[in-house]
């Protein structure tokens, strides 16, 4: 058995031996339907409020760091949903091997670590390597959303994105605003912020519909 289900007694945390290699959201879910992917989902707010926004799409979160990869598991499981999985790992290692080309309907990077120092900088998420697997795993005109509240961080991001190409750059549309949220993304950054009367930055980078 690839997916080490009979080991994890934990459905919702997902836990996939390297060799087993892409996973289709039918083998994950048992269902098949649209697979949207979060980066960082911390304790998991942004997908709890996806997973009953859209109960028909198929949600993976993956989380760094353990602690809130388990919690926001935990959450899932007692709200028993069926559509949404996290994963505890390292995001651009776990995409590389389990997510197959053209395969997601959407990817989602909210408050991701800015990492201020210079000597930090080469740790920050939104590089070509990032950039390269999102290119890859997205269908042609599905959407990469990012929020921060880090404005150097975010010119960053936009210069790399410019640098990277092949996406094109439109202006951010919460996904939950179709179901009259009001906020950006609802995660726990973003309230702690907001709170603080932070300015948000984003922008939605859309793969071109010509590629496969
Ligand atoms: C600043 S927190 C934001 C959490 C959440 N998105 C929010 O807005 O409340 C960034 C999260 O991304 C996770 N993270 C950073 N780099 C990651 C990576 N390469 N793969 C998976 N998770 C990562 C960190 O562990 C952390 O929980």
């Amino acid at each position: 058995m690839a997916l080490k289900s009979h080991l994890n007694p934990d459905p919702i945390l997902l836990d996939v031996a390297d060799e087993k290699g892409f996973l289709s959201p039918q083998e994950i879910f048992a269902r098949s339907g649209p697979l949207e992917l979060e980066i960082g989902s911390g304790k998991g707010a942004f997908l709890m409020q996806m997973a009953v926004a859209f109960p028909d799409r198929n949600f993976i979160g993956i989380e760094w760091a353990n602690a809130y990869a388990r919690y926001a598991a935990d959450r899932f499981r007692r709200h028993g949903f069926q559509n949404v999985r996290m994963v505890h790992g390292e995001a651009i290692w776990w995409i590389r091997i389990h997510i197959a080309d053209n395969t997601l309907d959407a990817m989602h990077v909210y408050f991701p670590d800015p990492w201020p120092k210079t000597r930090h900088h080469k740790r920050r998420l939104i590089q070509q390597p990032f950039l390269q697997q999102a290119l890859r795993v997205l269908k042609p005109l599905a959407h990469l959303n990012i929020v921060t509240d880090h404005a150097e961080y975010f010119a960053h991001i936009r210069l790399t994105l410019a640098e990277f190409g092949h996406f094109s750059l439109e202006p951010f549309e919460s996904p939950l605003r179709s179901v009259g949220r009001n906020f950006m993304v609802g995660t726990n950054f973003e309230k702690k912020y907001a709170a603080q009367n932070r300015p948000f930055y984003s922008v939605t980078a859309v793969k071109p519909g010509g590629m496969q």
